[in-house]
This record gives C-alpha cells, structure tokens and sequence, in this order.
C-alpha cells in the first residue's frame, strides 16, 4: 500500500519543507509555501540517469563562433518573437490564459514545419488525439510527418521520442506531464520541475527544439515554480482580450535574441491569422474629430506601432479625483496630470481622468507621454483633435519635450498610413531628412506641442 504523506512546497524555488512555512528557507519569500501529497512508492532502477558530457574546458577564442542556426517556420510574426526562427535545441516556454489560443497557435507552427519535410511529435496531454485531429481538419493542418501522441506518462513519451525522433516537439501542456518516479500529483511543484528539467537535457543532447505550453496561475504568471522560467532558454506570453480577435505573442526572456518584440495574430474562423500591418488594425475604429482621441506612434520592438490613445476628463463627485489608465502605466498618467496642472496651469483636480489605449494594447514607453497629455488636454478643454495628427515625445518635469529614440522609422509610418502631420520632439530632428509629403512639427515645450495639437 502506497503510503500518504503531506509536505509543502515553495512556488517560487522549489524548496520543501515537512511542515508550513510562512517564509520560504530557501529564497526567503513569503506566503509561496503550498501543501502537496507526497505518495511514497518504491522506485526501481536508478529513476533518469544523469546524461554526463566528457568536455575539457575550452579556452574562449577556441571556441567556434558564428550564428546560431535557425529553423524558420512560416509564421513570420512567430519568427520575429523568437529573434529569427526556432533555434535547434533549445527549449521554449509558451504561458497564456486557458482559451487564448496556445494548442492553436502550435498546431499551426507544428504544420508549418511539418511541411517543410521536419518530423513534428505534438504531445497532447489535455486533449484526445481526435480532438486534435479535428482542430487540425479546421486549421488545415493535415501533414505526414505531423506525429500526435496522447500520453502524459514521460516515460512513454520517451518512447515516443525514441521512436520517431522529431526534429521539433511540442508538450501540452507541461503541468499535465508526470514523471512516475517523482511521488507528486501532475502539475504540482516537483513534478513540473522534474519534467522541465528533463526535457531540458533531451533537448539539449537530441537536439530537438523543444515547446512546453504552460497554464497561468490568476496572478497571470506560470503555474510551477518560478525556477521553470530561469530553467527554459525562451519564455513567451501569449495574451489578448478575450472579447477582441488579436492576439500578441511577447517574448519576456530570450537567450537567442531581443525580448522587445511582438508578434500579432488575429484569431480567425479556421486559426490564427498574423497580422503584417498592426497599425491599421489597431487604427480601424478610430472616430475622427473627437476631442480627448489621439493617435501616438510607439515602438514595439523595432517595429513602428500607430495607436489610439482616448483621454475622458470629467468633473468629479468624489473628495478626490479618480485616474484611471488602461494600457499605460499608471503613476507615468499621474506624472503626466501633474505637469499639465502645474505648468499649463489646468484645473484637473476637481476631474476624474480616464485614459486607454485603444483595443487593449500596452504602451509602456515613455514616448507615449505626450500624446497622453494632447488627449487629456483635448478632453478637458473639449477641443477636438485633428484626425490626421500622429504625436510622440517624452516629457519631462518642468515640461520640456524630450528626444526619443527612433523618431525616423515612427514619421515613416505615420507618413505610410496617410497621416498628414507629426507633432514630435524638436530634438529628435537632427541627424535624417524627413520624408516628403508631411508636416513635421518640432516642439520643445507641452505648452507648444498643446497649441499646435490644439489650436
Ligand atoms: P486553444 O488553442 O484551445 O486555447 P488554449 O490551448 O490556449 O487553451 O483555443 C481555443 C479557442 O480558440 C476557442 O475558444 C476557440 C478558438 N478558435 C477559433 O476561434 N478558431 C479556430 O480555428 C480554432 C482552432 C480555435
Ligand atoms: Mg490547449
């Protein structure tokens, strides 16, 4: 009879302890310690041998360099995240809410392979293999060399490995997979890392590019321990609003390439869809003439984004003002009311303030500062903005517009999407011609940049 054992472990490193803990020993975190049953089973044999390399340390000049190879899958917005393909390898973490499009998305990329004659092993622990079959009749990802396999046993999965040797696998999900060795129940703390760490080392030693799909926990992050993201050589969110179609695929940790870029795909009747032109996506229901609208050109990556930013500034009922900000960090929205009073000298402290970005998408770069303040103002003022208007800059606390990087490839697209003025900073002109056919406005102050916006 298998014997139950309770222990607890720590979410963030991994650590178990026999009893509860409000502060994890081994990396000093609080409140991570969570109950797990321990089954206590004899193990045979020596459980996952240790594969060993017998390497000399080599000096570093010996070493040969060069780039990495790349696998390109015909998803370029996939290729673009990953900074230039899949590498041969390497092992890749894909984190996102249940629904999002996560099986979707590396079904697509498994066929896209496929068909260029790799051998794909597409593991599904939640689904049956003729769910998959029929999300795949819809996607149109019927390819030979496209192997499903409906197992989470990792034992069996190796087999699986062993016999078809893939040159590409995918694992979904992770939290489903168990290690019979490991006494923990699938998805708990020690099991994820007894499989990731495994099929870390197959990846590594095969050389087989490997994708695990991880469940998030509420707060968002994956479920596991936290230790499964150093472990992983790539971390990508896949993420989007539940009620809108597009989807961003954002890489928070890469060891082959730039965390800065986004992929965007639009979730479509038979799969996902990238989308090559996110701007005019992002710019589809923008209402025209509208006080409190404005059109900001930010930077995702080294890609120029064109997006609406909406200011709504009313009186309030309450002692004190709401802000409110989707898509842009909240303290930059305080910062940004704070010069508008204080050097403009607007009254915005009897004024609720809501600000979003249109369509749900994140602006984190400073750069957005001062077309939020040309919508607050606009708003609060009810002066309505000119529709063809696009407006960057950062600004700074005594309300000098400051330099931005990249102004050259911002103006360009404005200019592409038909915009016919840019109001930017003075400071990011030096250095390049504008293009022709575009007003280009430098402005050095909130106080310019307010009245060429806003007449
Ligand atoms: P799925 O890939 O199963 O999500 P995850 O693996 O992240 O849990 O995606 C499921 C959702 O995507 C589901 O709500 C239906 C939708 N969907 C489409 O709209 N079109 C499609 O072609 C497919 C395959 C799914
Ligand atoms: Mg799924």
């Amino acid at each position: 009879m298998a014997k139950v054992k309770i222990k607890f472990a720590c979410t963030e490193c991994g650590n178990e302890s026999p009893k509860w803990l409000g502060k994890c020993p081994g990396c000093g975190s609080w409140n991570t310690m969570i109950e797990e049953k321990e089954t206590i089973v004899k193990t045979q044999g020596m459980g996952s041998p240790l594969i060993q390399t017998k390497e000399k340390p080599r000096s570093i000049i010996h070493i040969e360099s060069g780039q990495e190879p790349r696998i390109e899958t015909k998803l370029q917005e996939l290729n673009r995240v990953l900074g230039g393909g899949v590498v041969p390898g390497s092992l890749i973490l894909v984190g996102g809410d249940p629904g999002i499009g996560k099986s979707t998305l590396l079904l697509q990329t498994s066929h896209a392979l496929a068909s260029k004659s790799l051998t794909v092993l597409y593991i599904s622990g939640e689904e049956s293999v003729r769910q998959t079959r029929l999300r795949a009749d819809r996607l149109g990802a019927l390819t030979e060399s496209l192997y499903v396999l409906c197992e989470t046993n990792m034992e069996l999965i190796n087999e699986a490995i062993e016999s078809i040797r893939p040159d590409f696998l995918v694992i979904d999900s992770i939290q489903t997979v168990y290690d019979p060795n490991v006494p923990s129940a699938p998805g708990s703390v020690a099991q994820v890392r007894e499989c990731t760490a495994h099929f870390m080392r197959v990846a590594k030693i095969k050389g087989i590019a490997t994708v695990l799909v991880g469940h998030v926990t509420k707060e968002g992050a994956i479920a596991g321990p936290r230790l499964l993201e150093h472990m992983v050589d790539c971390v990508l969110y896949f993420e989007g609003e539940r009620h809108h179609s597009y989807r961003l695929l954002r890489a928070v940790k890469n060891r082959f390439g730039s965390t800065n870029e986004i992929g965007i795909f639009e979730m479509g009747e038979s799969g996902l869809r990238e989308v090559t032109n996110p701007s005019e996506l992002f710019l589809s229901e923008r209402p025209l003439g509208v006080s409190g609208s404005i059109v900001v050109a930010s930077m995702e990556g080294t890609r120029p984004v064109l997006v609406e930013l909406q200011a709504l500034v009313a009186t309030t009922n309450f002692p004190s003002p709401r802000r409110m900000s989707t898509g842009i960090d909240h303290n930059r929205m305080a910062l940004i009311i704070a010069v508008l009073e204080k050097r403009m000298g607007m009254f915005l402290q009897t004024q609720d303030a809501y600000l979003n970005v249109a369509g749900g998408v994140k602006l984190d770069e400073p750069a957005v500062d001062l077309a939020a303040a040309v919508s607050i103002a606009s708003s609060f003022r009810d002066a309505p903005t000119r529709p063809f208007d696009v407006v960057f800059g950062e600004i700074g606390l005594t309300g000098e517009v400051r330099a931005v990087s990249r102004a050259e490839q911002r103006v360009k697209e404005a200019q592409k999407l038909g915009f016919k003025r840019v109001i930017m900073p003075e400071k990011s002109l030096k250095g390049w011609n504008p293009p022709s056919g575009i007003d280009i406005i430098g402005v050095e102050t909130v106080s310019d940049a307010l009245q060429a916006a806003l007449g």
